[in-house]
């Protein structure tokens, strides 16, 4: 079945985060991206795409610091109040009903009751007409200890990461479930040793 090249979110399950921000004069704002992906694998950069007319945007643009926190699925009713437009001036956790979890290294705070928090810097921008592409680097980084499992990675069937599928009509929310079937990053080189191994985590 053919579509057209616009539809090509169709063909994916995408990521959702909460990123809050702090506007220049000391408003929190909160705004759902899925245009998110941590960027290549032991590097501690995160990319996100941002069309201009974003409070998020101009906010990070002003003073280089925002928080990306990780819902879970049970928060899927809390995801579109803060997608409202509402004006700069509008503390949007307050029209969400979402409570703010204070970071350390950055002055906006997460979201509470969140999987995970990454407290971020504006690191790069690739500055097209009506959108940005943010490059951050993540300062700080905590996860929700109940939800790791034995092997130091998060245990989806416990965390139930918050996933959208966008379609025509609008966003269908969903999860990730695991397989329980796993394989070591040596297996994509000769000899299974992985090059990158020593760099993880720095
Ligand atoms: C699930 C979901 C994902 C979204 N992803 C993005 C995105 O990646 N980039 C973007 O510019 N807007 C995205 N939006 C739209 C913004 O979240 C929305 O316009 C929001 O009101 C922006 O708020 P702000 O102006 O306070 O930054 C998304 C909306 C939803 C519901």
């Amino acid at each position: 079945m053919d579509f057209q090249p616009v539809d090509r979110e169709l063909a994916f399950v995408l990521p959702v985060v909460l990123i809050s921000t702090i506007s220049p004069q000391g408003v929190r704002n909160l705004a759902p991206y899925s245009n998110f992906t941590p960027l290549l694998r032991s590097t501690d950069m995160i990319l996100l795409a941002s069309w201009h007319r974003r409070d998020t945007l101009k906010n990070i643009r002003a003073n280089g610091e925002f928080v990306v926190s990780v819902p879970h699925a049970e928060m899927a009713d809390k995801i579109m109040p803060t997608a409202m437009h509402y004006p700069p001036e509008v503390d949007e956790f307050v029209q969400a009903g979402l409570e703010p979890r204070p970071s350390s290294l950055v002055a906006p705070p997460g979201v509470d009751g969140c999987l995970a928090w990454l407290e971020c810097r504006l690191a790069k921008q690739y500055v097209e007409k009506s959108y940005v592409l943010v490059v951050g680097r993540v300062l700080r980084m905590e996860v929700e200890a109940s939800v790791i499992n034995e092997r130091g990675g998060m245990d989806l069937d416990k965390a139930r990461p918050l996933l959208a599928s966008l379609d025509h009509e609008g966003v269908r929310w969903a999860t990730a479930t695991s397989l329980g079937k796993s394989d070591p990053y040596g297996a994509m080189f000769p000899g299974g040793h992985d090059p990158l191994a020593q760099r993880v985590g720095k």
